[in-house]
């Protein structure tokens, strides 16, 4: 793939991030990451999550299980963390981890066959099935979104809050999704 489409797919990555945020911003009652929220100062290009990757990525099972141990990185490393001033740079590029293996996994969606659990609830509504599918994706990313509002904002207990209802929409699309065997 030549630069520039690499640095197309990249942007594209971006914008679809910048509108979920955006939609995080305006949802009705929630004042996290205002418009007065300031830049990650030295927090820049962390190592880790490069949407790039996630963006032209096939829609495989091999790039729906990449993405969620991309997520599941960032999100061990950020249940471990004080989510404190000192532990910012390391959280920054944990959730920059979360929210790309999440987008990355969203782009593959299409692959994931029906778990047991899916089956019993959509049966072969298909079309149903991939809807909410991606949009409990969708809806955990923006969850993510708000962690990292929360982060911006200083506000450690805002962000523990935040991940432990990350945790729980990740349970609800286990139980849901997830094929076991
Ligand atoms: C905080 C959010 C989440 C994290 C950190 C996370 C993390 C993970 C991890 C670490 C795995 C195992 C990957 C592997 O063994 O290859 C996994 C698998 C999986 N996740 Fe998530 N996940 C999250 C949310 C979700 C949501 C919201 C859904 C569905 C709506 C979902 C659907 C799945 C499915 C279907 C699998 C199994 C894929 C397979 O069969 O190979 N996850 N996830």
């Amino acid at each position: 793939m030549s630069r520039l489409t690499r640095i197309g797919a990249a942007m594209a990555a971006i914008s679809s991030v910048l509108v979920l945020a955006a939609a995080v911003q305006n949802a009705p009652g929630d004042r996290s990451g205002g418009a007065g929220t300031p830049a990650p100062r030295g927090a820049s290009s962390p190592a880790t999550g490069a949407p790039a990757q996630s963006a032209d990525a096939p829609a495989t099972m091999d790039t729906f299980d990449e993405g969620m141990e991309r997520a599941g990185r960032g999100f061990k490393a950020l249940r471990r963390s004080a989510l404190s001033a000192a532990t910012r740079t390391a959280d920054l590029a944990a959730i920059q981890s979360l929210q790309s293996g999440l987008l990355m996994a969203k782009g593959a969606a299409s692959a994931l066959p029906m778990s047991p659990n899916a089956e019993k609830k959509f049966a072969d509504d298909k079309a149903a099935y991939e809807t909410a599918l991606r949009r409990d994706l969708a809806q955990t990313l923006r969850q993510a979104i708000v962690v990292e509002a929360a982060m911006l904002d200083g506000s450690s207990e805002s962000a523990k809050a935040a991940v432990a209802k990350l945790g729980e929409m990740q349970e609800h699309g286990h139980t849901l999704f997830q094929n076991n065997e």
